[in-house]
């Protein structure tokens, strides 16, 4: 079994790429083992196995098989308690559009979390403070929020420096509408947020260019910034270092999450 999931899944989404298709597959794998022994008991004796702990047993299993092909260990309490919950669940009797409706509003929060893993979370007061004490004092000043949210940094920053470009990249269909309309009616004419990629915007224009992503696009994004940034330029990331690149500068933020800017001096 080692080598076999060594050989056929070092390429499987737990390991690179995307993890929710191999926790999926785990969970399929799961629930073939426990429903199987369920029917072959019921073949067997008369009667199937209780129903939740089928579940509970499909939720072991996935956790197990998630852990083979190389999902992170956060994945192993998610995979042990989807099953019993969807079973608990499905005793509520829900509408059905309900579960429709929930699904879709997850996809359009989180349609691009699944490939790039990063989450939807925002950016404190503190760090907002702290990142305006960073921007370079002239008046043609360009400044980009990689994954802006809701768009809060971007407009909190362009209502307090009232000259220069103040511009947000968002890929979630939904965090992407709020910050549209956000800067639309925010009478700020230098806000603005794009929807797209941020891996497919050039960085060359900008003064300042800021992120609060996760630690999974870190080396990629900065060897970017390296690679299109131009000279004193900064690069600011929130919370996640890059791996083997030692920061200028670092601030703590105090907030409740620990935070601190790790500054980068193109
Ligand atoms: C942790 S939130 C940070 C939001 C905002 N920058 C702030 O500090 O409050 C990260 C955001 O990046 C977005 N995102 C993730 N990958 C992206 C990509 N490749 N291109 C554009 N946006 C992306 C996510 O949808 C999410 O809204």
């Amino acid at each position: 079994m080692n080598r076999i999931s060594g050989e056929l899944f070092k390429d499987l989404p737990g390991r690179s790429g995307v993890p929710l298709f191999a926790a999926m597959i785990a969970q399929g794998a799961g629930a073939m083992a426990t429903f199987g022994l369920s029917f072959a008991v019921e073949y067997a004796f008369g009667d199937p196995l209780p129903i939740m702990l089928v579940l509970t047993g499909q939720g072991v299993a996935a956790a197990v098989i998630g852990t083979r092909f190389g999902l992170a260990r956060w994945w192993i309490p998610i995979n042990l308690a989807l099953p019993p919950l969807a079973g608990l669940i499905l005793t509520l009797r829900l509408p059905g559009w309900l579960y429709l409706a929930a699904f879709a509003l997850l996809i359009l929060f989180y349609w691009n979390a699944t490939r790039g893993q990063v989450p939807l979370y925002l950016s404190s007061r503190r760090a907002k403070e702290e990142l305006l004490r960073l921007l370079p004092v002239k008046p043609d000043i360009r400044f980009a929020d990689l994954g802006s949210g809701f768009g809060g940094m971007v407009l909190w920053l362009a209502s307090r420096r009232r000259e220069g470009d103040f511009l947000g990249i968002e890929s979630a269909p939904f965090p992407f509408a709020i910050s549209w309309l956000r800067t639309t009616f925010a009478g700020l004419p230098h806000a603005h947020i794009t929807y797209g990629d941020f891996k497919n915007s050039d960085l060359g224009g900008f003064d300042v260019v800021y992120t609060f992503l996760s630690p999974v696009p870190m080396t990629d994004l900065f060897s970017k910034a390296r690679a299109e940034m131009k000279p004193g330029s900064l690069f600011v990331s929130n919370t996640f270092e890059v791996p083997g690149e030692t920061p200028n500068q670092v601030v703590e933020l105090g907030d409740w999450r620990g935070g601190r800017l790790f500054i980068w001096r193109m």
